[in-house]
């Protein structure tokens, strides 16, 4: 049997407060910090999301960033092995049926339970995990109330932060673990199987560009597939996903 220690939270540093664990483990890097070290925030004041969004990052979530270096910092398939590590990790920790929406988003009962958002800065990858766990909905802005959701109104009680933040390290450990070891088409059957977005029609902005069809499947290099009325699929390697 092949046993191995775990990289992924080998150093974990907790902070109150802070700006962005994104930003501090970005920091870390440049002062030598090894890969698999990570950075847990009860609070962040200026947490960013996908496509320069800002992420509302109250007490009760969790915030979480872990450094990384594979081969290619900026694979798409680091991002869907994220996701994947993360939603299988909360399902353990909380028995809630988290599904994902292309790239990585987290999604319960078709609403966003938690993100993650990969920075490459080569030759590291910062990955970071955003997850609603106990979230009072009421502190979230207006315009993202409606669409989130959190852990704790799904499962109708609290939610023990520290088990979804070992059980979110351990499954990107594992996803991890795959992907460096030439295993990523494992990472992205398991990404299908716990996929909301294949089969389903979908509308996708790429900038300026909107493509509307059904998503087929996620390609090799975990870009997705969306089928229009005619023609072959259309091949979306950045972009933002909504379910029609
Ligand atoms: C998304 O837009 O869906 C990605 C959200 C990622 C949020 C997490 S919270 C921890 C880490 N620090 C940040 O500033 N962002 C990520």
């Amino acid at each position: 049997m092949r046993t191995r220690t775990r990289l992924v939270g080998s150093t974990l540093l907790r902070v109150d407060r802070l700006g962005s664990t994104n930003d501090l483990l970005r920091s870390l890097a440049q002062q030598g910090a090894s890969e698999g070290t990570a950075v847990v925030a009860r609070e962040q004041t200026a947490g960013r999301g996908r496509m320069g969004r800002s992420w509302a990052s109250p007490p009760g979530g969790l915030w979480l960033s872990v450094l990384l270096r594979p081969p290619r910092p900026a694979d798409l398939r680091l991002a869907l092995a994220a996701a994947v590590g993360a939603a299988e990790g909360v399902r353990g920790a909380s028995g809630a049926p988290v599904g994902l929406k292309w790239p990585n988003d987290l999604v319960l009962q078709r609403r966003k339970v938690g993100g993650v958002l990969v920075e490459a800065i080569p030759p590291w990858a910062v990955v970071g995990i955003g997850v609603n766990v106990n979230l009072d909905r009421a502190l979230l802005p207006p315009d993202v109330r409606k669409s989130a959701v959190s852990l704790a109104e799904v499962v109708g009680h609290m939610v023990d932060l520290d088990a979804v933040l070992d059980g979110v390290l351990a499954g990107l450990d594992h996803a991890y673990d795959a992907l460096r070891h030439g295993r990523g088409d494992e990472v992205l059957d398991r990404w299908r199987r716990l996929s909301v977005t294949l089969g389903q029609p979908v509308r996708v902005r790429i900038g300026g560009r909107v493509v509307q069809g059904i998503a087929v499947d996620i390609d090799a290099a975990g870009a997705l597939l969306v089928a229009g009325s005619a023609g072959a699929p259309v091949r979306v390697l950045a972009g933002d996903v909504t379910l029609l």
